[in-house]
Protein backbone atom coordinates (compact mmCIF):
# COMPACT_ATOMS: atom_id res chain seq x y z
CA UNK A 1 0.00 0.00 0.00
CA UNK A 2 3.08 2.68 1.17
CA UNK A 3 4.94 1.34 -1.94
CA UNK A 4 1.99 1.99 -4.39
CA UNK A 5 1.38 5.87 -2.86
CA UNK A 6 4.88 6.47 -3.17
CA UNK A 7 4.96 5.56 -7.04
CA UNK A 8 1.78 7.21 -7.34
CA UNK A 9 3.55 10.81 -5.76
CA UNK A 10 6.76 10.11 -7.39
CA UNK A 11 4.90 9.41 -11.52
CA UNK A 12 2.91 12.57 -10.10
CA UNK A 13 5.35 14.64 -9.58
CA UNK A 14 7.55 13.40 -12.70
CA UNK A 15 5.11 14.28 -15.30
CA UNK A 16 4.13 17.50 -13.16
CA UNK A 17 8.26 18.62 -14.04
CA UNK A 18 7.66 17.47 -17.57
CA UNK A 19 5.27 20.04 -18.64
CA UNK A 20 6.64 22.13 -16.22
CA UNK A 21 9.65 21.71 -18.71
CA UNK A 22 7.95 21.75 -21.63
CA UNK A 23 5.89 24.79 -21.20
CA UNK A 24 8.35 27.18 -20.25
CA UNK A 25 10.27 25.88 -23.29
CA UNK A 26 8.28 26.36 -26.13
CA UNK A 27 9.99 24.96 -29.32
CA UNK A 28 10.17 28.13 -31.13
CA UNK A 29 14.14 28.89 -31.71
CA UNK A 30 13.03 31.23 -34.68
CA UNK A 31 16.82 31.48 -36.76
CA UNK A 32 18.37 28.41 -37.87
CA UNK A 33 22.31 29.44 -37.61
CA UNK A 34 23.20 32.05 -34.66
CA UNK A 35 26.46 31.40 -33.33
CA UNK A 36 27.21 34.09 -31.90
CA UNK A 37 23.98 36.40 -31.04
CA UNK A 38 21.55 34.42 -28.20
CA UNK A 39 19.55 31.89 -30.09
CA UNK A 40 16.87 32.54 -28.29
CA UNK A 41 16.82 36.32 -29.69
CA UNK A 42 12.97 37.93 -30.41
CA UNK A 43 12.23 38.89 -34.19
CA UNK A 44 12.11 42.15 -32.68
CA UNK A 45 15.51 42.69 -31.03
CA UNK A 46 17.29 40.85 -34.16
CA UNK A 47 16.19 43.54 -36.75
CA UNK A 48 17.05 45.86 -34.32
CA UNK A 49 20.85 44.70 -34.82
CA UNK A 50 20.83 43.94 -38.19
CA UNK A 51 19.79 47.53 -38.94
CA UNK A 52 22.61 49.00 -36.39
CA UNK A 53 25.05 46.69 -38.68
CA UNK A 54 23.53 48.16 -41.77
CA UNK A 55 24.08 52.19 -40.79
CA UNK A 56 27.25 51.37 -38.52
CA UNK A 57 29.41 50.18 -42.30
CA UNK A 58 26.32 52.09 -44.94
CA UNK A 59 25.87 48.76 -46.41
CA UNK A 60 22.55 47.07 -47.46
CA UNK A 61 22.12 43.55 -46.27
CA UNK A 62 23.47 42.25 -49.24
CA UNK A 63 26.64 43.29 -48.28
CA UNK A 64 26.56 39.82 -45.42
CA UNK A 65 23.84 37.70 -47.09
CA UNK A 66 23.73 36.13 -50.40
CA UNK A 67 21.50 38.12 -52.39
CA UNK A 68 18.84 36.01 -54.70
CA UNK A 69 19.40 36.31 -58.27
CA UNK A 70 15.72 35.63 -58.51
CA UNK A 71 14.18 38.78 -57.22
CA UNK A 72 11.15 37.32 -56.22
CA UNK A 73 12.74 34.14 -53.85
CA UNK A 74 12.98 34.94 -50.00
CA UNK A 75 16.36 35.36 -48.81
CA UNK A 76 18.48 32.65 -46.99
CA UNK A 77 19.56 34.58 -44.19
CA UNK A 78 20.89 31.43 -42.60
CA UNK A 79 23.07 31.13 -45.60
CA UNK A 80 26.76 31.69 -44.61
CA UNK A 81 28.22 31.64 -48.31
CA UNK A 82 29.62 35.77 -48.05
CA UNK A 83 33.17 35.60 -45.94
CA UNK A 84 31.47 39.19 -45.04
CA UNK A 85 29.37 37.42 -42.74
CA UNK A 86 31.51 35.22 -40.94
CA UNK A 87 33.94 38.58 -40.34
CA UNK A 88 30.94 39.86 -38.86
CA UNK A 89 30.72 37.55 -36.40
CA UNK A 90 34.18 37.70 -35.37
CA UNK A 91 33.35 41.39 -35.08
CA UNK A 92 30.40 41.03 -32.86
CA UNK A 93 32.38 38.74 -30.81
CA UNK A 94 35.26 41.29 -30.29
CA UNK A 95 32.52 44.63 -29.65
CA UNK A 96 31.25 42.40 -27.01
CA UNK A 97 34.87 41.16 -25.29
CA UNK A 98 35.82 45.04 -25.43
CA UNK A 99 32.38 45.87 -23.94
CA UNK A 100 32.71 43.49 -21.25
CA UNK A 101 36.73 43.56 -20.54
CA UNK A 102 36.79 47.40 -20.68
CA UNK A 103 33.74 49.04 -20.07
CA UNK A 104 32.52 46.37 -17.58
CA UNK A 105 29.15 46.05 -19.68
CA UNK A 106 27.02 43.35 -18.37
CA UNK A 107 25.02 42.83 -21.47
CA UNK A 108 26.24 41.82 -24.94
CA UNK A 109 25.00 42.38 -28.54
CA UNK A 110 21.43 40.68 -29.31
CA UNK A 111 20.67 41.13 -25.44
CA UNK A 112 17.40 42.54 -24.77
CA UNK A 113 17.97 46.46 -23.90
CA UNK A 114 21.53 45.90 -24.41
CA UNK A 115 23.48 48.70 -22.89
CA UNK A 116 27.11 48.63 -25.12
CA UNK A 117 29.61 51.01 -25.14
CA UNK A 118 31.43 50.57 -27.95
CA UNK A 119 28.93 50.16 -31.25
CA UNK A 120 30.20 48.67 -34.67
CA UNK A 121 30.04 52.39 -35.38
CA UNK A 122 32.18 53.35 -32.83
CA UNK A 123 34.87 52.51 -36.07
CA UNK A 124 33.41 52.02 -38.79
CA UNK A 125 31.34 55.47 -38.89
CA UNK A 126 29.49 54.37 -42.28
CA UNK A 127 32.09 52.62 -43.99
CA UNK A 128 32.53 48.89 -44.48
CA UNK A 129 36.44 49.25 -44.21
CA UNK A 130 37.30 51.67 -41.77
CA UNK A 131 40.76 52.62 -43.79
CA UNK A 132 43.27 55.09 -42.18
CA UNK A 133 42.87 58.40 -43.08
CA UNK A 134 45.24 59.36 -46.46
CA UNK A 135 46.84 61.28 -44.28
CA UNK A 136 47.81 59.13 -41.75
CA UNK A 137 49.28 56.93 -44.43
CA UNK A 138 51.46 59.52 -45.47
CA UNK A 139 52.84 60.43 -42.41
CA UNK A 140 53.64 56.64 -41.79
CA UNK A 141 55.12 56.35 -44.79
CA UNK A 142 57.13 59.23 -44.26
CA UNK A 143 58.35 58.36 -40.78
CA UNK A 144 59.15 54.79 -42.62
CA UNK A 145 61.48 56.60 -45.19
CA UNK A 146 63.09 58.41 -42.24
CA UNK A 147 63.90 55.16 -40.09
CA UNK A 148 65.30 53.26 -43.17
CA UNK A 149 67.83 56.31 -43.91
CA UNK A 150 68.75 55.86 -40.43
CA UNK A 151 69.90 52.49 -40.66
C1 LIG B 1 27.58 43.46 -41.50
C2 LIG B 1 26.99 42.18 -41.82
C3 LIG B 1 25.48 42.03 -41.79
C4 LIG B 1 24.52 42.84 -42.38
C5 LIG B 1 24.72 44.14 -43.15
C6 LIG B 1 23.25 42.19 -42.13
N1 LIG B 1 23.44 41.03 -41.43
FE1 LIG B 1 22.00 39.70 -40.89
N2 LIG B 1 23.42 38.54 -39.98
C7 LIG B 1 24.76 38.84 -39.91
C8 LIG B 1 25.43 37.84 -39.11
C9 LIG B 1 26.90 37.79 -38.77
C10 LIG B 1 24.44 36.91 -38.71
C11 LIG B 1 24.65 35.67 -37.86
C12 LIG B 1 24.81 36.04 -36.40
C13 LIG B 1 25.21 34.86 -35.53
O1 LIG B 1 25.84 33.92 -36.01
O2 LIG B 1 24.87 34.87 -34.31
C14 LIG B 1 23.18 37.38 -39.29
C15 LIG B 1 21.96 36.73 -39.14
C16 LIG B 1 20.76 37.17 -39.67
C17 LIG B 1 19.51 36.49 -39.54
C18 LIG B 1 19.26 35.15 -38.85
C19 LIG B 1 19.38 34.02 -39.87
C20 LIG B 1 19.28 32.64 -39.24
O3 LIG B 1 18.23 31.99 -39.38
O4 LIG B 1 20.25 32.20 -38.61
C21 LIG B 1 18.55 37.24 -40.19
C22 LIG B 1 17.06 36.94 -40.32
C23 LIG B 1 19.23 38.42 -40.70
N3 LIG B 1 20.58 38.34 -40.38
C24 LIG B 1 18.63 39.42 -41.41
C25 LIG B 1 19.27 40.55 -41.91
C26 LIG B 1 18.60 41.61 -42.63
C27 LIG B 1 17.10 41.64 -42.95
C28 LIG B 1 19.55 42.53 -42.95
C29 LIG B 1 19.36 43.86 -43.66
C30 LIG B 1 18.39 44.75 -43.01
C31 LIG B 1 20.82 42.03 -42.43
N4 LIG B 1 20.60 40.83 -41.82
C32 LIG B 1 22.02 42.69 -42.56
C33 LIG B 1 25.39 39.89 -40.52
C34 LIG B 1 24.79 40.91 -41.20
C1 LIG C 1 37.49 48.39 -32.69
C2 LIG C 1 37.07 48.82 -34.02
C3 LIG C 1 35.99 48.02 -34.72
C4 LIG C 1 34.75 47.68 -34.22
C5 LIG C 1 34.15 47.98 -32.87
C6 LIG C 1 34.08 46.98 -35.30
N1 LIG C 1 34.90 46.88 -36.39
FE1 LIG C 1 34.49 45.90 -38.15
N2 LIG C 1 36.34 46.35 -38.85
C7 LIG C 1 37.31 47.10 -38.17
C8 LIG C 1 38.49 47.22 -39.01
C9 LIG C 1 39.76 47.98 -38.64
C10 LIG C 1 38.21 46.52 -40.21
C11 LIG C 1 39.11 46.34 -41.42
C12 LIG C 1 39.99 45.14 -41.22
C13 LIG C 1 40.88 44.93 -42.40
O1 LIG C 1 41.31 45.89 -43.03
O2 LIG C 1 41.12 43.76 -42.73
C14 LIG C 1 36.85 45.98 -40.07
C15 LIG C 1 36.24 45.20 -41.03
C16 LIG C 1 34.93 44.73 -40.94
C17 LIG C 1 34.27 43.95 -41.96
C18 LIG C 1 34.89 43.49 -43.28
C19 LIG C 1 34.67 44.57 -44.32
C20 LIG C 1 35.15 44.19 -45.69
O3 LIG C 1 35.09 45.04 -46.60
O4 LIG C 1 35.59 43.07 -45.88
C21 LIG C 1 33.00 43.71 -41.52
C22 LIG C 1 31.92 42.93 -42.24
C23 LIG C 1 32.86 44.35 -40.22
N3 LIG C 1 34.06 44.95 -39.90
C24 LIG C 1 31.73 44.34 -39.45
C25 LIG C 1 31.62 44.88 -38.17
C26 LIG C 1 30.44 44.79 -37.34
C27 LIG C 1 29.14 44.15 -37.76
C28 LIG C 1 30.75 45.40 -36.15
C29 LIG C 1 29.87 45.53 -34.91
C30 LIG C 1 29.37 44.29 -34.35
C31 LIG C 1 32.12 45.85 -36.24
N4 LIG C 1 32.62 45.52 -37.48
C32 LIG C 1 32.80 46.48 -35.21
C33 LIG C 1 37.17 47.66 -36.92
C34 LIG C 1 36.07 47.51 -36.07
Amino acid sequence: MKFNTKIAVITGLFVFVIIGIVASNPPQEKYKNLKVLPKNISEQTLEKVMDEFEKALGVGCDFCHVKPADSTAEWDMADDTKPEKEIARKMIAMSNKINKDFFKATTKYGDENAVLEIHCVTCHHGEPHPEMKEEEEEQIEQREQKEQKQQ
